[in-house]
């Protein structure tokens, strides 16, 4: 069992027993951290939920079809310097993502 089915399974397990799951992440744009509290199915994608919470001009631009990397993002673990670069159409929102922070650049292009 790999980390996404362990983490997939606890979701569906938790959903089952009535609990409600919540993720928090922090959205970090133009120098303000934006601190995000969602439950993992309001959004399609990481893309949708910076869409929906911040105005960044040209981000995301062909709507989630993986063609135009205007949503790159890096993604950091809390307690690591480390940034991952990642399209923030192509991540679902999960525990993968809880307790992250998410730099979006300041200018798109
Ligand atoms: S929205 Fe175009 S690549 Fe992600």
């Amino acid at each position: 069992m790999n980390y996404h089915e362990y983490t997939t399974g606890i979701y569906l397990a938790t959903q089952m027993m009535g609990a409600k799951i919540t993720i928090q992440l922090t959205l970090a744009y133009l120098g303000e951290n934006y601190r995000v509290q969602i439950d993992p199915a309001q959004y399609h994608s990481l893309m949708t939920l910076i869409s929906d919470h911040l105005a960044v001009p040209g981000f995301g631009l062909c709507c989630g079809m993986g063609s135009c990397a205007t949503c790159l993002v890096e993604i950091a673990e809390a307690k690591t310097s480390f940034k991952r670069p990642a399209l923030a159409c192509g991540l679902q929102i999960n525990d993968e993502l809880s307790n992250t922070f998410v730099f979006i650049p300041d200018k798109i292009y």
